[in-house]
């Protein structure tokens, strides 16, 4: 093998500099995971060592037609071809082609849109206002969250040091731009104002790029976008804002959130019991692949199950709202399963709750394994809080089944980031004198609406009443009739 001469980045920058000024290009490659001299990129291009930019670079253009800009550079393979072309398995060790395969997440349009990043678009610096991700432009390629200059192994694991700082942005994310947004909403609508940031030091600020109305301009965050799993795309700075009730605190923790606070220890699974209040999580702490505890190359890539879902404690993959037989989940699910001395539940079965349920990834309160969340009969009767409690073999079910259950929706969004109300409680709409909520929030199939409530006021963890709680719903309004002072909008 030849060393790799100061000549070939010369000759290649030089050449590349036609098309857009390389900055900065070089002095961070080299300390990038690709431009490690040696352990970075190899084998491609023969004569040229270990790291150098002629693995991924064809200096001379010659491979592919003109029209083609900068991928005629690229080795004339285009987009995910390229990095597919190592990142399949062999000789890089993270298999990413098995997960783009995948029936769920960015697989299919990651492989399903061409010459995104071709027609006079460098997406490694900022683009004007999101126009590049709107409309028929839309797209997501490995490179709007990778900079294949600047990347560095590695994986996120929970920041026990600094249990705030579990949003920052990971190695393999080193280097790629995001966006900010530069106001926060009072009422749950989306953030139009962003600033670009380059490096972005957040996750969350990348994946907002193309997740906001950064991207979307819809003014209700609701869009008429469908993903590969069958949702509507909504707008994650709505969600995601400061100022709601209740929030997953991916952007502050939720001592910061302005209208929330802590979770009870007990109601939290390791690791994120040891900071309640105090921690921040990544979109990819609930977004990845479904194998990745089995080993499945990690990132918010492709998985089997639906939502990009990712098997955090447990090693399968996990479902919600409903399970892979497509059953909603039901509180009768938790409280009735058979841990030797309870009776199986009626819908979803024993074996499907104890391995598929996707809350329990880090909301197992139950002192249990990865095999059997519910070591103790006494904690899955109340988990956690006494509203799911008091909820044992009652009924509610829209769909007309008759079985003893209360499904997860009736109360919770089926979109579970955050909302405007405590507890991510949605209002079913029936009653408006407190607001109301919309799908794809409140969870409605055909003319159906299965939420269940039109009022709701938080209280201490196991102290709710039927007070706490209005519904008009036949089987919950005799129970939850409009005692006043709900939270509004
Ligand atoms: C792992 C593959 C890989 C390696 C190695 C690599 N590049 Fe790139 N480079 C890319 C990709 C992919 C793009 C296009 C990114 C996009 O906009 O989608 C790119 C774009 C560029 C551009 C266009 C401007 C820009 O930043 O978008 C320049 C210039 C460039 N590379 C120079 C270099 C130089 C010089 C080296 C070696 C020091 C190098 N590259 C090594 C993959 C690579
Ligand atoms: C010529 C082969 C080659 C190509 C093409 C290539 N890579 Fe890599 N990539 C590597 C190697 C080798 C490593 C370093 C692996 C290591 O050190 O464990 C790496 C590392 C990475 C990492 C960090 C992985 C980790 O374990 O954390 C990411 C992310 C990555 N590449 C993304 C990309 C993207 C995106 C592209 C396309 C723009 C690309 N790669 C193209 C060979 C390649
Ligand atoms: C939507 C953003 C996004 C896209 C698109 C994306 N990745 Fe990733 N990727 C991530 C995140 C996030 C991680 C995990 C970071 C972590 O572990 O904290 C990751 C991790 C990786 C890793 C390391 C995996 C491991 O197990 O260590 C590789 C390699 C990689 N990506 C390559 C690719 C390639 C190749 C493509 C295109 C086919 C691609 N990525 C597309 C976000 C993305
Ligand atoms: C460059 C644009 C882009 C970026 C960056 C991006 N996404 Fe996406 N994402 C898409 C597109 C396109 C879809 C398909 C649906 C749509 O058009 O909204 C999608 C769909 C999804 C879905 C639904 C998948 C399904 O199976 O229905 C999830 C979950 C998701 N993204 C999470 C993330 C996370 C987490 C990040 C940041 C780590 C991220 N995205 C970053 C473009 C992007
Ligand atoms: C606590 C876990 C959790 C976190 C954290 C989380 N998500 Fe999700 N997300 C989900 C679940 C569950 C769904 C599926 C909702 C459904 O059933 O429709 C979902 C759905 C989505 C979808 C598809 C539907 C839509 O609303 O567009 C996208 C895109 C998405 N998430 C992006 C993100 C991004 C970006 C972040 C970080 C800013 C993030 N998620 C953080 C659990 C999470
Ligand atoms: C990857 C881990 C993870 C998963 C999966 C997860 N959560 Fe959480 N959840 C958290 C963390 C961390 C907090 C914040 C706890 C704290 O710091 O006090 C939280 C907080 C909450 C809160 C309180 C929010 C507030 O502002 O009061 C609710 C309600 C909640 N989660 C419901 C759910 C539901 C429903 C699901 C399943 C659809 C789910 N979570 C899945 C990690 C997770
Ligand atoms: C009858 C309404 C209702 C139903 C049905 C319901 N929840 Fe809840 N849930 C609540 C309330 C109220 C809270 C807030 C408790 C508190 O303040 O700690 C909550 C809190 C949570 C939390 C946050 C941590 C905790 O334990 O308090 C999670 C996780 C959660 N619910 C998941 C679920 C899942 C999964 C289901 C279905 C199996 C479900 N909930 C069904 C009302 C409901």
């Amino acid at each position: 093998m030849p060393l790799p001469s100061p000549h070939t980045y010369l000759c290649l920058a030089a050449l590349l500099l036609a098309w857009t000024a390389p900055a900065a290009v070089a002095g961070t490659y080299t300390a990038s995971a690709h431009g490690d001299s040696a352990s970075g990129v190899s084998g491609r291009a023969s004569g040229y060592a270990t790291g150098n930019c002629a693995h991924c670079h064809d200096q001379h253009a010659s491979r592919q037609a003109t029209t083609h800009t900068p991928y005629n550079v690229l080795r004339g393979l285009s987009e995910e071809n390229l990095c597919l072309d190592c990142h399949d398995g062999t000789p890089a060790a993270d298999d990413i082609s098995a997960q783009v395969a995948k029936t769920y997440g960015h697989g299919p349009t990651i492989t399903g849109t061409s010459d995104s990043h071709t027609t006079s678009k460098l997406e490694l610096a900022t683009t004007s206002e999101g126009s590049a991700f709107r409309g028929a432009l839309r797209h997501v390629e490995c490179s709007d969250c990778h900079n294949p200059h600047e990347v560095q192994t590695g994986n996120h694991t929970y920041n026990t040091t600094t249990p705030s700082d579990n949003n920052l942005v990971s190695s393999p994310l080193t280097g790629v731009w995001g966006v900010e947004p530069a106001s926060e909403p009072t009422t749950f609508v989306p953030a139009t104002t962003y600033t670009e940031v380059s490096a972005a030091t957040k996750e969350y600020q990348i994946c907002f790029k193309c997740h906001t109305y950064y991207a979307f301009q819809d003014a209700d965050g609701v869009t008429s976008l469908t993903g590969p799993s069958g949702q509507t795309a909504t707008d994650q700075s709505m969600e995601f804002s400061r100022n709601n009730r209740s929030v997953h605190p991916v952007r502050y923790t939720l001592t910061l959130q302005t209208n929330s606070d802590a979770l009870d220890a007990s109601q939290l699974a390791s690791p994120w019991s040891d900071n309640p209040g105090s921690q921040t999580m990544y979109c990819s702490d609930c977004h990845g692949a479904d194998d990745e505890l089995a080993g499945g190359a990690k990132g918010p890539h492709g998985a089997t199950s639906k939502y990009l879902l990712k098997g955090y404690f447990k090693d399968s993959a996990v479902y919600w709202p409903a399970s892979s037989a497509g059953k909603l989940w039901s509180l009768n699910d938790i409280s009735q399963v058979d841990n030797s001395s309870g009776s199986a539940p009626t819908i979803n079965t024993t074996a499907a709750v104890q391995s598929e349920l996707f809350c329990l990834n880090c909301h197992n309160s139950f002192g249990g394994t990865a095999t059997n969340p519910f070591a103790t009969s006494t904690d899955r009767n109340t988990w956690a809080n006494n509203a799911h409690q008091k909820h044992d073999g009652r009924r509610y079910q829209p769909d007309g089944g008759d079985d003893h259950n209360v499904y997860c929706i009736a109360c919770h969004s089926a979109i579970p980031h955050g909302m405007r109300r405590s507890a991510l409680i949605v209002y079913d709409g029936r009653d408006t004198t407190y607001g109301s909520d919309t799908p794809p929030y409140v969870y409605k199939v055909g003319t159906t609406t299965y939420a269940a409530l039109s009022g709701f006021k938080k209280t201490s963890h196991l102290s709710y009443s039927r007070a706490n709680c209005f519904s008009t719903v036949s089987g919950c309004s005799g129970d939850h009739p409009d005692a006043g002072g709900y939270e509004g909008d």
